[in-house]
């Protein structure tokens, strides 16, 4: 069964996990010693989406949760959330343009990255975040369709929208925290970015 199928037919994030697990079109699976589907509260407003899972996600079944994640927790509670808050204004909800590590931690294939896409949009329709949140450039040129480089893509907002959607979602685009943890200068560009979050959240 096509990916489009299999997962434009889940109703719930469970259902979801149990057709990713039965799905075998995605060579990724293969190498991979766990899926990474979500981490935090599927009750959030918010919805982060980053591109692949590490060693230690892949090791853990769970997104960010390596260096990368540690970095991307203290950007949340910068703001005030909290990926396991039980309130749902406080919460947050994290996920990947694809579910499973890429060998070596190399760059997800366009290829691998269009089988998984059908799951990432059914992802978003079934949570229905306020506010989506695309973590890094590669997740940004998937999900919001734009060409540029995530310099130019941070610090505005976009709608999100996929057929099934009734109204768009307002979206934005992070820099990603590997990318800060290299790069800490650009970290007065991030708080800003997340400012203009915390700014939609108060107001969603
Ligand atoms: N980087 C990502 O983009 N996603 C993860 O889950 C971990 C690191």
């Amino acid at each position: 069964e096509g990916a489009v199928a299999l997962a434009g037919a889940a109703e719930t994030l469970a259902d979801l996990r149990d057709r990713l697990d039965g799905f075998e079109g995605c060579q990724l699976k293969a190498t991979a010693t766990n899926l990474c589907l979500t981490d935090g509260n599927p009750g959030a407003r918010v919805l982060f989406i980053g591109e692949a899972p590490g060693a230690q996600e892949d090791r853990q079944g769970l997104p960010f949760v390596g260096p990368s994640g540690k970095l991307l927790d203290a950007m949340l509670a910068s703001i005030g959330l909290d990926r396991h808050g039980e309130d749902a204004d406080r919460a947050a909800l994290i996920s990947n343009t694809v579910f499973w590590r890429p060998p070596g931690n190399r760059t997800p294939t366009p290829q691998e990255t269009a089988l998984c896409l059908p799951f990432v949009e059914r992802l978003i329709e079934i949570v229905h975040p306020r506010v989506l949140v695309c973590v890094g450039g590669p997740s940004a040129k998937s999900l919001l369709g734009q060409h540029q480089g995530i310099t130019r893509l941070r610090g505005k907002w976009f709608d999100y929208a996929t057929p099934r959607m009734a109204a768009p979602i307002p979206a934005m685009a992070l820099y990603h925290p590997a990318y800060l943890l290299r790069s800490p200068a650009m970290k007065r560009d991030a708080w800003r970015d997340l400012l203009m979050l915390k700014a939609r959240l108060d107001e969603a």
